[in-house]
């Protein structure tokens, strides 16, 4: 089941943006191709075998492990438990509580990887989720849960959010999870993020923060949690600040916490290096370049 570009075209009318579905369609046709990643035509692969695979729990099993590293999960596809590097269903507690009752809204979810969130929004009643994530791995995996999950209301594009062709102004709830500070420019990203929203709509947005009461930012000077894609790390004060000089008004703090290794960890699903390597063996408050270790925030605020 690939992306179904015609019910896409629908939901993109439904949405008052039907001048958004041909260049979308063009975009996302050119990165779903052996041409951008060497190993789209094995994935393809993998999704095509499913519907015969499903019969047999060990080859299904065989199949989903060919779209490693599964990052986000869990997921029971056929008989077969994903279990995830993240318990993404943890974050999502932590959010769902507070945010507004998804029941009837649509929504964008902002680098929403394999789509395990969109999933769970639609359990939560959202009408439809838009999720976009440019990483094609993800956008594969999600195409292979959805050949089981069989949601029509959910798309997972390989879009970044810059990319969406203009502002939608029409999005009753945006999601941005962790997806803050990896962009370079994080106040565009959240100006970007307001654009999509209509008026009183409302952002949810949980992100990497610095402990600390004063607001400020900093920029690792090389790695951060060995990842080399972190470029601001803020505390809660200049997030503020930040959403506030980003057009954004209502804002609040819902949870706060620190990334255990019971949340993110290596398993068979994910076997490369997790959080736990990225601490300091001695001292698990800290990296092992020495910054605080992660804690995440979530915050809501309306446009
Ligand atoms: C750390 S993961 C977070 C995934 C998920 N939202 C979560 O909270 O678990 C960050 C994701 O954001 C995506 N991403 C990075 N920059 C993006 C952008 N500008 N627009 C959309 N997605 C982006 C990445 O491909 C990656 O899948």
């Amino acid at each position: 089941m690939m992306i179904d570009y015609s019910a896409l075209a629908q939901r993109w009318q439904s949405l008052a943006l039907e001048h958004w579905a041909t260049d979308i369609e063009a975009l996302s046709r050119s990165r779903l191709s052996s041409a951008t990643h060497g190993d789209f035509d094995r994935w393809c692969g993998v999704i095509a075998s499913l519907e015969d695979a499903q019969s047999d729990a060990a080859k299904l099993e065989k199949a989903l492990l060919g779209l490693c590293p599964w990052r986000k999960g869990p997921f029971e596809l056929g008989g077969v438990s994903i279990d995830s590097e993240w318990r993404s269903d943890l974050k999502w507690d932590r959010v769902s509580q507070s945010v507004a009752d998804l029941d009837g809204r649509n929504v964008l979810d902002v680098g929403c990887g394999n789509g395990y969130y969109a999933l769970r929004m639609r359990e939560a009643g959202a009408q439809s989720v838009i999720g976009i994530d440019p990483t094609l791995l993800f956008v594969m995996q999600f195409l292979a849960v959805n050949h089981f999950a069989r949601d029509g209301s959910v798309f997972v594009l390989p879009l970044r959010l810059n990319e969406l062709p203009g502002p939608a102004r029409v999005f009753d709830t945006t999601f941005s999870m962790g997806v803050l500070y990896h962009q370079r420019s994080p106040i565009d990203h959240l100006r970007e993020l307001n654009d999509t929203l209509r008026p009183k709509g409302q952002l949810v947005l949980e992100t990497l923060y610095l402990p600390g009461e004063d607001a400020f930012a900093r920029t690792p000077t090389d790695r951060y949690a060995r990842m080399k894609n972190v470029w601001l790390l803020p505390t809660i004060a200049e997030l503020r600040t930040w959403l506030q000089r980003s057009g954004f008004g209502d804002v609040e703090v819902i949870d706060k916490c620190v990334t255990t290794t019971d949340e993110q960890r290596a398993t068979k699903w994910m076997s490369f290096d997790s959080l736990d390597k990225a601490l300091d063996p001695d001292d698990s408050t800290l990296t092992i370049e020495g910054w605080p270790a992660p804690r995440r925030v979530v915050m809501t605020a309306s446009s």
